[in-house]
């Protein structure tokens, strides 16, 4: 009782309550250590409570009207002053990046016209941002509405105009997985772009790391047969081969994340295949660990040039702040894995891509002076459990 009574005392402190009451942490707390399917946003429509939920977060809105304002500073302005600005949001949902570029814009104070697109396939969004190009005092004789794919839109579309600037957040929590470079690329390399369009985000980088956690790992389980999201049961082998969406907390990450790929925009490479081999950091551990799984997470950036540079970050080791929109993705272990004292861990991940769909193939390997001393098998061969669809 007296154990209660001080767990309860501290438990009181404010500088406890400041932390586990805030309304971030109350939001949490009915996802804590609770798998989701990620979402698949190019697939599916959104429904308007995600877009809702999305819309609350303090930073992430603030760090892209950071970056399109930076964006906007550092380019040429003077050379033909009759020419609007134009601005593509790719994938606007209700419109607050749309809201975001205007504030961006206005905040810079220039006597120049701006025009901005706001690109959407999802029917419904479209009504929504419709309504907002007529009603809204912002966005009137600014915004443009164009109910389409951004892998389809062409330049009757624009007016014949070409795209400055494309601001989009097609992110998922592993950076890559609901597939911003299967749509960014695309578009940027359109008769829409030229060589000088600049995209929001220019940059994703995927980061993985080992994670010890039994919960998830039985949780993972329960997707066989009972899968909290009252989705079908996926059944043993496709459970274990799927990635999924979590607030982490009855988890360890063991090692710190290490970066595993990256995308650029413009790209560098056409080919959205990657292989990595990621070595993490040997640990000062006292004793042997199981890993359950790896972590997934990635890191933004969103506009960079000379000094000026803005990101945002789910990465443990450079976490924005405040930001929630994000939570880790979960890639199971068919079986724990124990690592011995004095032992390192290697992961393999592939993303692969093929006839629509992309997926990723992963598995880990424990190993002490060269030698190997355990392996997992490759999870998910060929997308056989898990794919993302194009
Ligand atoms: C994660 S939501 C972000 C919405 C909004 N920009 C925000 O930050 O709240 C991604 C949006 O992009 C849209 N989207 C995804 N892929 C798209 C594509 N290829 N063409 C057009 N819209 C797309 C989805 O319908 C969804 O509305």
């Amino acid at each position: 009782m007296s154990y209660l009574q001080y767990i309860r005392h501290l438990r009181a402190r404010d500088e406890i309550a400041n932390v586990l009451d805030t309304e971030e942490a109350t939001m949490e707390t009915p996802y804590l250590d609770s798998l989701q399917r990620p979402l698949q946003p190019l697939k599916d429509h959104l429904e308007f409570s995600m877009y809702e939920t999305f819309e609350k977060d303090p930073v992430k809105y603030a760090k892209y009207q950071e970056a399109v304002y930076l964006a906007l500073k550092t380019m040429d302005l003077t050379s033909d002053s009759s020419k609007p600005i134009v601005i593509a949001v790719a994938g606007a949902g209700r419109g607050p990046l749309v809201m975001r570029s205007i504030q961006a814009f206005r905040q810079l104070q220039i006597p120049l016209k701006i025009q901005v697109y706001a690109l959407e396939k999802n029917p419904s969004a479209v009504v929504y941002l419709e309504s907002m190009a007529q009603h809204n005092p912002l966005w009137q004789g600014i915004v443009t509405v164009v109910n389409t794919d951004v892998r389809q839109l062409n330049q009757d579309h624009l007016h014949g105009r070409k795209i400055d600037i494309i601001v989009s957040e097609l992110l998922g929590s592993f950076g890559d997985n609901e597939l911003s470079p299967e749509c960014l690329d695309p578009l940027l390399a359109s008769e829409c772009c030229t060589s000088s369009t600049i995209s929001i985000p220019m940059q994703y980088t995927s980061f993985l790391a080992p994670v010890s956690s039994c919960r998830l790992h039985t949780e993972a389980t329960q997707q066989a047969q009972v899968p909290h999201d009252g989705a079908q049961p996926l059944g043993m082998q496709r459970a274990m081969e799927t990635s999924y969406v979590v607030r982490t907390h009855s988890a360890s990450q063991t090692h710190i994340e290490q970066p595993c790929w990256k995308f650029d925009h413009p790209c560098t490479t056409s080919n959205k295949e990657r292989t990595a081999r990621v070595d993490m950091a040997p640990e000062s551990s006292s004793g042997p660990i199981t890993i359950h799984g790896l972590l997934g997470t990635f890191t933004a950036v969103l506009f960079a040039k000379g000094e000026s540079s803005c990101d945002i970050s789910i990465a443990p080791h450079h976490f924005s702040k405040g930001m929630f929109s994000w939570f880790p993705i979960y890639f199971p272990f068919r079986e724990p894995i124990r690592v011995p004292e004095g032992s390192n861990v290697s992961v393999k991940m592939w993303r692969k891509t093929m006839e629509g769909r992309v997926w990723y193939e992963w598995c880990a390997i424990v190993h002490r002076k060269g030698e190997i001393i355990e392996m997992t098998p490759i999870h998910n061969p060929n997308g056989r459990s898990s794919y993302v669809s194009m």
